[in-house]
């Protein structure tokens, strides 16, 4: 979910408004305010787009100088009105906004139901309003941090009061929220686009800070109430990048984009000579790297399939050992973390609830953290002991094209990194590899020129319910995530199959016709994905294969073939998906579909 609020001298309602929509892809199926009007505090939420929103305020505005606003993506209770955040006490006096979970809500809710207070939602969101009602006795920041203490789970609130409408009171426990400080005027925020049309300098609040925002001043304090100080942070994105710079969709942007992020995530890392790869946020010294045992990944979705290339980067440039974990098993599985362990989180937004959770587990069992990440300031960046950053700039639309290939170079530069500390390569090799690297950029701009040929592919695709993605090897992972961008845009049902096991059973799905995409990049392997391909297209699949350049033997095997241009097998990836994204994205588009914002997703996941 997203939240905004407004404290200041301008009318808070197109404030808000615009924040919202900056703030869309954390969830988008309801929205509301809560404005402080000369009338009094009013509410006015719906369920749907902002837009609605933004209608249905366009016939009743609501003019005042304070307000909060709410995206939602449904948790608890489904999208509907009153499901809708603003929510209140039962005198509306009091109007809540909340990020999050709140685990023992049911409990407070009979708690508070059995004095009276009535309930007019199924959210977990509405005890708070209530709470701080029966705690307010003429006091909001004592009342908040009253009711603050009675809640277990992740939060980030935002509230306002017509009992105090100078102020806005915010507190975070686990989930991400940000203050924007202007000039006689205050901002709240779960995201730094937000607010950043307004002021580019902020205070990141961590788990059990608060925050008291007035027109003029800002307090910041402990769930005890001590004051505290920080440091602004001030950000120099720039805000034109969060736009969609004439592209139809954010998507198709950020997939133009990838040279561009290639080359600011190796900027300044790689040494002239091509020997040296510098990383500053990774601080564990050449011995400590030596002295590592075993390295565990663990991360959600997109990020989850650049762990699984990772791997093979790591285990082929240093040979040591490496597990890759989807967060939320990690989590739960009670990991065996052995002395000299390092885990490195892999995280585009840096809030993931469930790898932000197994990270902590890991760190609590002793294990080194390294953190991947694109957002700096994020709580995954915070918490861990190394971090290394992915320049990829903000990612808006949900599907991950350009975070997880900026995730892609990252591995390479980390890989290279630690093989420099235990001299697992060779010098020579070492700089054609970097020198490689360094290409990756340009190669992925010529494979942007290729897009009419993807859409031939899509136009096939497009008329199907069900297809095959195979490969071996890095191709199998990359398999993994060209069928997860698929599904996730054009909601075609398809399955990622190493290649040598989709005859142990799956073949029997394959009918005259059914699409099966084969991914042969990997020179080693390409003998054995050709008579997998032979496989499936004597069962009458039609196969649309990904090959290198100059491979002719793959034109008289295929179909159809896409070409990708050669690179060292370990970085093909980062060229190959490319025409990947664009077929779902064209996939998606022939079946007109919101690219940008695929049902039931959210781009941010910071529950569980
Ligand atoms: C959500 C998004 C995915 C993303 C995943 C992990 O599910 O829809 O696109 O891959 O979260 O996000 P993270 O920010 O941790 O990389």
């Amino acid at each position: 979910c997203g939240i905004v609020g407004y404290i200041g001298s301008r009318n808070s309602q197109s404030i808000l408004l615009d924040g919202l929509k900056k703030l869309e892809y954390r969830g988008y199926d309801s929205a509301g305010v809560a404005i402080h009007t000369s009338s009094g505090l009013r509410l006015l939420k719906t369920k749907g787009r902002i837009h609605e929103l933004e209608s249905r305020l366009q016939e009743q505005p609501l003019a005042g100088y304070a307000g909060i606003g709410h995206t939602r993506w449904a948790t608890h209770g489904k999208p509907s009105d009153a499901n809708s955040h603003p929510h209140t006490d039962g005198e509306s006096k009091i109007s809540v906004v909340h990020n999050g979970i709140i685990e023992n809500h049911l409990q407070l809710r009979e708690e508070l139901e059995a004095l009276g207070y009535r309930f007019v939602s199924e959210t977990d969101t509405e005890v708070v309003s209530h709470l701080i009602a029966h705690y307010y006795a003429g006091d909001l920041v004592h009342a908040v941090r009253m009711a603050v203490g009675r809640i277990r789970g992740a939060y980030a609130i935002a509230v306002l009061s017509e009992h105090e409408p100078d102020k806005l009171v915010a507190v975070r426990w686990a989930s991400p929220l940000i203050i924007g400080a202007g000039r006689g005027e205050n901002f709240i925020g779960s995201d730094i686009p937000a607010i950043l049309e307004h002021t580019r300098d902020v205070y990141i609040l961590n788990d059990g800070e608060m925050a008291v925002l007035s027109r003029d001043s800002v307090e910041l304090m402990t769930l005890e109430g001590n004051f505290i100080a920080k440091q602004l942070l001030h950000i120099d994105w720039d805000m034109v990048r969060a736009e969609k710079d004439g592209f139809d969709t954010f998507m198709l942007k950020e997939i133009h984009e990838q040279p561009r992020a290639y080359r600011d995530t190796m900027r300044g890392r790689i040494s002239e000579a091509k020997q040296d790869v510098f990383l500053p946020g990774v601080k564990l010294a050449p011995e400590q790297i030596r002295g590592l045992k075993q390295v565990q990944m663990v991360a959600c979705g997109t990020a989850y399939h650049a762990a699984l290339i990772g791997k093979t980067v790591i285990e082929q440039l240093t040979r040591l050992p490496v597990e890759v974990d989807l967060a939320s098993e990690y989590r739960y599985r009670m990991p065996i973390v052995r002395e000299h362990t390092l885990v490195i989180a892999v995280s585009q937004s840096g809030e993931t609830a469930d790898t932000l959770a197994a990270m902590r587990e890991a760190k609590q069992a002793g294990a080194r953290v390294l953190a991947i990440t694109n957002v700096i300031g994020s709580s995954v960046a915070r918490e861990a002991d190394d971090v290394l950053f992915t320049m990829a700039g903000p990612e808006i639309a949900v599907a991950s094209t350009k975070a997880y290939t900026s995730q892609l170079i990252a591995f390479y530069l980390l890989g290279l990194h630690m093989a420099q500390a235990k001299r697992t390569l060779d010098p020579v090799l070492q700089a054609e590899l970097l020198a490689m690297l360094e290409r990756l950029p340009a190669q992925a701009e010529d494979v942007l020129g290729q897009a009419a040929s993807v859409r031939q592919v899509a136009d096939i695709i497009t008329k199907h319910e069900h297809l095959f993605f195979i490969g071996r090897g890095l191709d199998y992972s990359l398999a993994m995530e060209a069928s997860l961008k698929l599904k996730e845009i054009s909601y075609i049902h398809s399955e990622a199959y190493a290649a040598g096991e989709l005859k142990h059973g799956s073949l029997a799905l394959i009918e005259e016709g059914t699409p099966v995409i084969a991914l042969a990049t990997q020179d080693r392997l390409l003998e054995k994905t050709i008579s997998n391909i032979k496989e499936v297209k004597a069962r009458g699949a039609y196969v649309i294969a990904l090959a290198l350049e100059g491979n002719t033997e793959m034109a008289k095997t295929a179909d159809h073939v896409i070409y990708v241009p050669r690179t060292f097998s370990l970085l093909v990836p980062a060229v190959a998906v490319i025409p990947l994204q664009l077929l779902a994205y064209y996939t998606a588009v022939l079946r007109g579909n919101d690219v940008d914002k695929p049902r039931n997703l959210a781009k941010s996941v910071t529950v569980e």
